[in-house]
This record gives structure tokens, sequence and C-alpha cells, in this order.
């Protein structure tokens, strides 16, 4: 890499660094690789950036910096249990904790399944690319739109319908990583994360409203993706709702992450 290219690098780290982003280091290569248009590894061999690349990386650590924006939304794009997704701010960027759920819900080898609340539609393309017959429901258009987008550039093919959670059939399984943030904490989340749309995260009073909306039929087995912290309760509605049988998948950090119930 050359010396002027280093600097550069440098420059945006400290820059990125000055408005608190934790891993300044790493983004200012990620955006400088996504500025160029090459994978991450290849940086090293870059010996020159044309100008236009240069003021696009410019722009990129600006907004970065500047306004939070996930380097996901910056970039167009992010990478989910090996496949990589279009992001917009239409919806949510898939995260690394919900490939506890796409992990279990494989394991278990279902022929159909249904994916509540899909937004960016990460999970539901994932698992119709290993051969499961996938239907998935969400409430908002636009992350609609970009669900099937991103099922197209994959060439997934899966059902997808406007719903309010539900719609009628008979699934093999059930997976759903819905909103869980108490609608009085969406606001005070991390700036990055004000970004992504509200309905992703809106859980109501006390964040389970919607965990508690897909449990009430006691329709398994379900996969269900939760905060920190609400295993206890949301145990105990699974319980109360009918289930028989609950236990705990831990996401990568070892925290009880996914629910299984039937
Ligand atoms: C936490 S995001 C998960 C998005 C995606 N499944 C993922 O894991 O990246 C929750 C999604 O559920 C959608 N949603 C919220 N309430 C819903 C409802 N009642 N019925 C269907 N989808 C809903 C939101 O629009 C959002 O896209």
């Amino acid at each position: 890499m050359s010396r002027v290219l280093d600097d550069e690098l440098t420059e945006a780290a400290h820059f990125l660094r000055d408005r608190d982003i934790e891993e300044a280091w790493a983004e200012a290569h990620i955006l400088l690789a996504g500025a160029l248009g090459i994978d991450r590894a290849r940086l090293p061999a870059v010996d020159d950036v044309p100008d236009v690349a240069r003021e696009r990386f410019r722009e990129f650590v600006r907004r970065r910096g500047e306004t939070r924006e996930p380097v996901a939304y910056i970039l167009g794009r992010c990478e989910f249990y090996g496949l990589t997704f279009r992001t917009t701010p239409a919806a949510l960027i898939p995260r690394p904790a919900s490939e506890t759920l796409v992990e279990r819900a494989l394991a278990l080898r279902p022929g159909t399944a249904l994916d509540v609340g899909t937004g960016s539609g990460a999970i539901a393309v994932v698992l119709a690319k290993h051969g499961v017959r996938v239907t998935a429901t969400e409430m908002s258009d636009a992350a609609l739109d970009l669900a099937r987008e991103n099922a197209a550039s994959h060439g997934a093919t899966i059902e997808f319908r406007k719903a309010d959670l539900f719609v009628d059939g008979d699934f093999d399984l059930i997976v759903s990583n819905p909103p869980y943030v108490k609608s009085a904490e969406v606001d005070d989340q991390a700036p990055d994360l004000r970004h992504e749309p509200r309905l992703a995260f809106d859980g109501g009073p006390d964040g389970l409203r919607e965990i508690r909306r897909l449990l009430a039929p006691a329709r398994g087995p379900i996969l269900i993706e939760v905060g920190a912290g609400q295993p206890p309760a949301v145990t105990d509605l699974a319980l109360r709702a009918g289930f028989r049988d609950v236990r705990w998948w831990k996401d990568l950090l070892g925290i009880d992450r996914v629910l299984e119930a039937r």
C-alpha cells in the first residue's frame, strides 16, 4: 500500500475515533475497500486510488463519523450467513445474533417455514437457499420490496405476504426475529440504531408485545429471537400460552437468544 494511501486511511481512522466509533481503524479499511469496489483482503495490494474513489471514500467516512450512519447502509450491503444482502434504511440490518436462529432452523430440517417479520428477507433467503419452502410476512411495504429484491438476487423463490404476523397455512416451522425493544427505549438507543426503522425495534410498552402475540396461538415448533434478559419472561409467556417444551439457544456471545417452543 502506498504511503499516501496509508496516510489517508490513518486520517480517516482518527476522524472516526474522535467521533467515538469503536472500530475506527477496521471501519476505515472497510469503507475504503467499499469505495474502491474491492474485497478488504485486497487492500494491501492497492497502490493508487483514483480521484473518484478517493472522493467517495471521504464522503463515506464523513457520513459514518458525522451522522453515525451504519456502514451497511453506506455500502448498501452486508453479509449474513455467508450471503451478501442489499441493505437500505427500509429494513433492519441483519445481525450475527440471528445466525443462531438460522442455524437451529436448519438443524430442524423443515420442509416448509413461515418467517414472520422478514425485514430485508435475510433469514427467509438463507432458509430457501437450503431447500426450505418459505413463506415470509412483513408489515412494511418498503421492507417487502427490499426482501423481494434480495430473494431475486439470490435466485430464491419465497412467497412474500403483507400481513400482521401470521398467514393461514400449515408450516413445519415458524421463525421470527420480532421487534423487542420497549417503546420508551427505542429513541434512547445508540445513534447508529436510529437510522434503522422504528417498526423493526418497537416491541410495545414492555418490549414483549409482538412476542406475546407470536406465542398466543401456541403454534409450534416456533423459534423466536428475543432481547438479552428477556428469556425468563418469554419462557413464562410460552408456558402460559400452552407450549410444553421450551428451550433456549445461545448466540455467539453466549447469551440465551433464541427460544424454541413446541
Ligand atoms: C427486528 S426486525 C427483523 C427483520 C429480519 N427478520 C431480520 O432478522 O433481519 C422485525 C421486522 O418485523 C416487522 N414487523 C413488525 N411488526 C410486525 C407485524 N405485526 N407483522 C409482521 N411484521 C412485523 C418489522 O417491520 C421488521 O421488518
